[in-house]
């Protein structure tokens, strides 16, 4: 495995350089350029796929194999996704004990703002995800958090991410210190190298999107969240953003965090920003 993996990392090694030049010249002091970062990250994937439509990237793997692909529209005659699907639009509409429900903590009572998540919350300062908001919404109701991998908390991201499909991804990075701090953190994550294998989630889903890695084809970090929360079936289960983000910590070997960790959540945030302009189109559905 260790080989495989090697030599994904040697052909495309070269990539890297592109990569390095995102981050800030030392000289120039630390100068964070949200904007200019996705527009080079952008135009990365696009001479990387030509042909590949930019809310195509929604769709990972099967928007860069033509062979997968074919599987997929099989599949999706009857999507695995659907009995989460009912379970979410169920547990969503459910009232608290209080007689309140979900539709009371967000804006326009939940319906049609996946894209906007996560957001930056000037008030505390931190980046707020949307499985968090869910949670801390319980919490305010007097109800106990949710698990975050699996479960219901997939099952209610998956009918509040259905009502936003075809709603493009709007991740605003406000002008404030502490927000361009959250989004750099989570663009450090994204591009450090870690765990026995010594891997960036670049690495494999940049440099090496699109190739074969054991049974997979590593999808494109363009649009990568777009389809969340989804389906696998070598999960055989439905999982969200910590569950995917936990299992790649664990592919290179390295201790994951907690979900909803402060450096997931900012990585994130820098994910879902990169690939502002993709429509979401989850829940979703994979190998
Ligand atoms: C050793 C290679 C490797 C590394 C490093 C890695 N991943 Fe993955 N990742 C995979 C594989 C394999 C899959 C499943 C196939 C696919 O969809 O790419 C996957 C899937 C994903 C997906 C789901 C994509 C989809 O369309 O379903 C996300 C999101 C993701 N990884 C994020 C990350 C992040 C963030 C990091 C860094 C913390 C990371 N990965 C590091 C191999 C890797």
């Amino acid at each position: 495995m260790i080989g495989r993996i090697g030599s994904i990392y040697r052909a495309a090694a070269a990539a890297a350089l592109l990569f390095t030049s995102l981050l800030p010249a030392a000289s120039a002091g630390p100068r964070i350029d949200p904007a200019g970062d996705q527009r080079a990250f952008q135009a990365y994937f696009e001479r990387a796929f030509p042909g590949v439509a930019l809310d195509d990237f929604a769709n990972g793997p099967y928007a860069v194999n033509k062979e997968m692909r074919k599987q997929w529209e099989e599949i999706m005659q009857f999507p695995p996704y659907d009995f989460a699907l009912d379970d979410g639009k169920r547990l969503f509409e459910a009232p608290f004990k209080n007689g309140k429900s979900y539709a009371d903590c967000f804006p326009d009572r939940g319906i049609g703002i996946r894209q906007s998540y996560p957001y930056f919350d000037l008030r505390s300062g931190e980046v707020v995800t949307l499985d968090l908001a869910i949670n801390r919404c319980r919490e305010q109701n007097g109800e106990k958090p949710l698990p975050y991998e699996v479960g219901d908390m997939a099952a209610i991201d998956a009918y509040m991410a259905s009502t936003s499909r075809g709603k493009p991804f709007d991740i605003r990075i406000p002008d404030d210190p502490r927000a361009l701090a959250a989004y750099e953190n989570g663009k450090k994550f994204f591009y450090e190298r870690r765990g026995q294998l010594n891997f960036s989630c670049a690495s494999c889903h940049v440099q090496a999107a699109g190739r074969r890695m054991r049974g997979d084809i590593l999808a494109p970090a363009l649009g990568m969240l777009a389809s969340f929360p989804i389906y696998r079936s070598d999960w055989g289960s439905m999982g969200t953003v910590d569950r995917r983000f936990v299992s790649c910590n664990e592919q290179v070997r390295s201790l994951p965090l907690k979900p909803e960790d402060e450096a997931y959540r900012d990585l994130e945030y820098f994910l879902s920003y990169m690939s502002n302009g993709v429509a979401i189109a989850g829940p979703g559905t994979r190998p």
